[in-house]
């Protein structure tokens, strides 16, 4: 989603900029800009233009002089992809530049206002307004007029802007859409997204919504909407520059793929205890005696953070025994949920900042829940706000399509059902032995990644249809649906994960040559109703593909293709059966040419509704 980057200190601004714009790339957009304050407070330089960051930089000239300046990736909401609608906006004036994340939703009104106060307005965006509203309201102090222009603004923003009368400063604002400052030495920056500026800097300001910040290259100065003065505590972030790089891969999609043996460690890391059998999750800021007061569990999520949540369903039903229910955010949000006593809430978000999950937590809140976070990345708005949580620590997710998240989720649900299931049904011998085979599931992930050949072979072969269906059932059915997205999300072939018990209610009529399915087909308790399934299938002459157990010759005989994997527990399976999903959906994408780790569309933070 629009990415935002500010720079104020002694360097030229424009490279400084445009290398932040690049480093936000992967949060989707569709346009980019930059504007800079020419040095002695010239006429302010912008550059803007509709496509990638590479059709930008030939627009600024190399030797652009300025050290203060602001630039902006859009991904479309008001108006089309041009080169107008692109931020940064100026003010009728061209003295006033604002970038600007989130939807302003009573820009109607305040564009028609302002026009017939005379205000000539150069873009279709519900963004512009904010630049001419600055304009209205500025006499001299820039973050008194920011603060007069974001009273009257409906929705959400993350904003920053610059005057040219303030050739070294920059003034920033938040209401549901993040920012953070990062502190450098005699130089400040200003972001969306701290992977715009770690390179730089790792001394950080995280903004809170009903914030403004003032920035010189030497001081913050922070306050809220009625310009009360306030302390914000400087927090150091722990990502290195390597980790938002490719590291020799081809797609950050790929890294993040052949990195889940890794992550799935980090995740699991210091939160095992083999003496008492169990699992210690410190964040989650629970006794014992709240722990076992819970009665109920609910999940809430978007996309893949849902998927998860869904085998967190599993988990926490069958090993700790409790009732639970998985909901998309952005349908609870808007549906005046029950708040139940002792019901434990989770959210579960890799961004932390996703604005459906972010509201749907709020309402909770709000109705007295205690809603823990299961997130990633550090120092985002949904771990901030929620009442306590766990990091899944899987580095940086840089690609679109989450991957290394969603193993790294489950293996927090993992613990978590081995916490409560001891606390209750589960003897030490079961959680030593359920502790076992979590511990084999890395190197049994390094075996699948050791056999991606052939599932690029098996891409190959099945990339140009145009229709898939993804069967699982159990705690599987949700790994179905999750390699569905991914398939859909990043080759942009047409996919649906059903449980392959439903085929029969419907999903049987797409069955022919035309549509191949991939079974979900572990060793499990399931699996005889699988393999009946799949003979349905080919009876109605269905290509199927099926992820089966290491030396299933069963399976073998009936499916087209097989994609084996190590045998584990059934309860472990979702980790096996994912990734070759992810995998192929990787490797069609790349046979198809898309744009893998930038699929069209799709933004990797959802910060607007
Ligand atoms: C799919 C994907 C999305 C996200 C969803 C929630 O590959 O990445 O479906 O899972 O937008 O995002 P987070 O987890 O950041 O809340």
């Amino acid at each position: 989603m629009c990415g935002i980057i500010g720079y104020c200190g002694p360097k030229p601004a424009a490279g400084l900029l445009l290398e932040g714009l690049k480093r936000l790339e992967y949060r989707g957009y569709d346009s980019a800009g930059i504007c800079v304050q020419a040095e002695g407070g010239g006429p302010l330089s912008l550059y803007k233009r509709k496509g990638k960051i590479r059709e930008l930089i030939p627009l600024v000239p190399e030797e652009l002089a300025g050290s203060c300046g602001i630039g902006h990736t859009r991904w479309a909401t008001h108006g089309e992809v041009t080169d107008q609608n692109a931020h940064p906006h100026l003010d009728c004036s061209g003295r006033i530049a604002v970038a600007h994340n989130g939807i302003i939703e009573n820009y109607l009104s305040l564009r028609e206002k302002l026009a017939s106060e005379g205000h000539r307005f150069a873009s279709e965006t519900d963004s512009e307004v904010i630049a001419h509203l600055i304009e209205k309201y500025y006499s001299g102090d820039l973050m008194e007029a920011v603060r007069r222009a974001l009273a009257l603004l409906k929705g959400t923003y993350g904003i920053v802007c610059l005057h040219r009368d303030h050739p070294d400063r920059l003034v920033g604002a938040r209401q549901g859409s993040p920012l953070v400052v990062g502190i450098g030495h005699g130089e400040s920056f200003l972001a969306s997204d701290v992977t715009a500026i770690i390179g730089h800097t790792k001394q950080v300001v995280y903004l809170e919504d009903g914030e403004l910040v003032c920035l010189t290259p030497e001081e913050l100065r922070t306050t809220d909407l009625k310009d009360q003065e306030i302390q914000k505590k400087v927090e150091p972030v722990s990502w290195e520059l390597e980790q938002i790089e490719k590291g020799g891969f081809a797609h950050f999609m790929e890294k993040e793929i052949f990195e889940q043996p890794e992550s799935i460690k980090r995740a699991m890391g210091g939160r095992i205890d083999l003496e008492q059998a169990t699992a210690h999750l410190g964040g989650l800021n629970m006794s014992n005696r709240d722990l076992l007061n819970v009665e109920r569990v609910r999940i809430v999520a978007a996309g893949t953070s849902w998927h998860a949540g869904l085998v967190g369903m599993y988990l926490l039903e069958s090993i700790a025994r409790i009732p639970c229910t998985v909901e998309i955010a952005s349908e609870l949000r808007y549906r005046n949920p029950v708040v139940e006593r002792n019901t434990l809430h989770f959210v579960v978000s890799q961004s932390g900042e996703t604005i459906d999950s972010l509201y749907a937590m709020r309402e909770l809140q709000r109705k007295g829940a205690t809603v823990l976070g299961i997130c990633n990345v550090v120092g985002s708005t949904i771990p901030r706000e929620s009442n306590g949580g766990v990091y899944i620590h899987s580095g940086p997710e840089i690609a679109v399509a989450s991957t290394k998240a969603f193993t790294s989720q489950i293996t927090v649900f993992y613990l978590f059902s081995l916490l409560l299931g001891r606390m209750r049904d589960l003897s030490a011998d079961a959680g030593s032995a359920f502790i076992r085979d979590l511990a084999s599931i890395p190197a049994k992930v390094e075996a699948i990644l050791a056999g991606s050949r052939g599932i690029r072979e098996l891409a190959r072969r099945y990339c140009h249809y145009q229709h898939f269906l993804f069967l699982g059932r159990g705690i599987n059915y949700p790994v179905a649906m999750e390699g569905a997205l991914k398939l859909k999300e990043i080759s942009y072939i047409h996919a649906e994960g059903y449980s392959a018990s439903e085929l029969k209610h419907g999903p049987i009529a797409l069955i022919g040559e035309e549509t191949p399915c991939l079974f979900l087909v572990p060793d499990d308790g399931l699996r005889d109703k699988l393999l009946s399934n799949i003979k349905e299938v080919k009876a109605r002459r269905g290509r199927v593909i099926a992820v089966c157990a290491q030396g299933d010759n069963e399976v073998r005989g009936i499916a087209d293709d097989v994609i084996e994997v190590p045998r584990v527990h059934e309860t472990f399976n979702p980790f096996l059966m994912v990734v070759p999903l992810q995998l192929l959906a990787y490797y069609a994408a790349l046979e198809l040419g898309r744009d893998v780790d930038q699929p069209r569309n799709l933004a990797k933070s959802v910060t607007v509704e």
